[in-house]
């Protein structure tokens, strides 16, 4: 379909702490913005379990859910809002599927292929839907968005 206009969204975007520990963060930022993304929003926090807990929900009954608590609370994570045409689906396209393992194989160009290991150190995280996304942007960011503005980062 030619001239189909793609609709502006915002995403939720996480590098998670095996991204922060292999300092993959200036790489992967480097990724989002020659992708055409904004980034509208930055924090880098140190999440507590009840956080956690609390963003992953609905996989609380997963008998993965202990292991993923306890990796995402093990160091720092990088949370970014970004935003374009289309970016829910984009940003999940770029990051690649959710086995690391399996995206060095499939998808070797993909940032899961870049700095992940496996399903649980996967290095960076999307949201999957427009719901998704509302619900864990609004988890961490409150205030209203304006163009280009950067609230918060926190050098490590
Ligand atoms: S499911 O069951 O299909 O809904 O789950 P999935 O979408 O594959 O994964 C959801 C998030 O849980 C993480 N995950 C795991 N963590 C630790 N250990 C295991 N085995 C495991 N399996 C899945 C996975 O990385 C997903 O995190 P996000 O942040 O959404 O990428």
């Amino acid at each position: 379909l030619a001239n189909v206009e793609l609709e502006t969204e915002r995403t939720l975007a996480i590098v998670k702490p095996d991204g922060v520990f292999g300092n993959y963060t200036s790489s992967i930022r480097k990724i989002i913005l020659d992708s055409g993304f904004s980034i509208q929003r930055e924090a880098t926090l140190h999440l507590d379990e009840d956080s956690v807990r609390s963003f992953y929900a609905e996989h609380s009954t997963k008998s993965f859910f202990p292991n993923l608590v306890k990796y995402m609370t093990s160091g720092p994570v990088l949370i970014m809002v970004l935003q374009k045409a289309n970016a829910i689906a984009d940003w999940r396209t770029l990051i690649g599927p959710t086995d690391a393992r399996k995206a060095k194989s499939t998808h070797p160009d993909s940032i899961r292929a870049m700095c992940g290991e496996d399903l649980e150190r996967n290095c960076v995280h999307g949201s999957d839907s427009y719901e998704s996304a509302a619900r864990e942007i609004s988890f961490f960011f409150t205030q209203t968005f304006s163009e280009g503005t950067i609230l918060k980062h926190d050098e490590l």
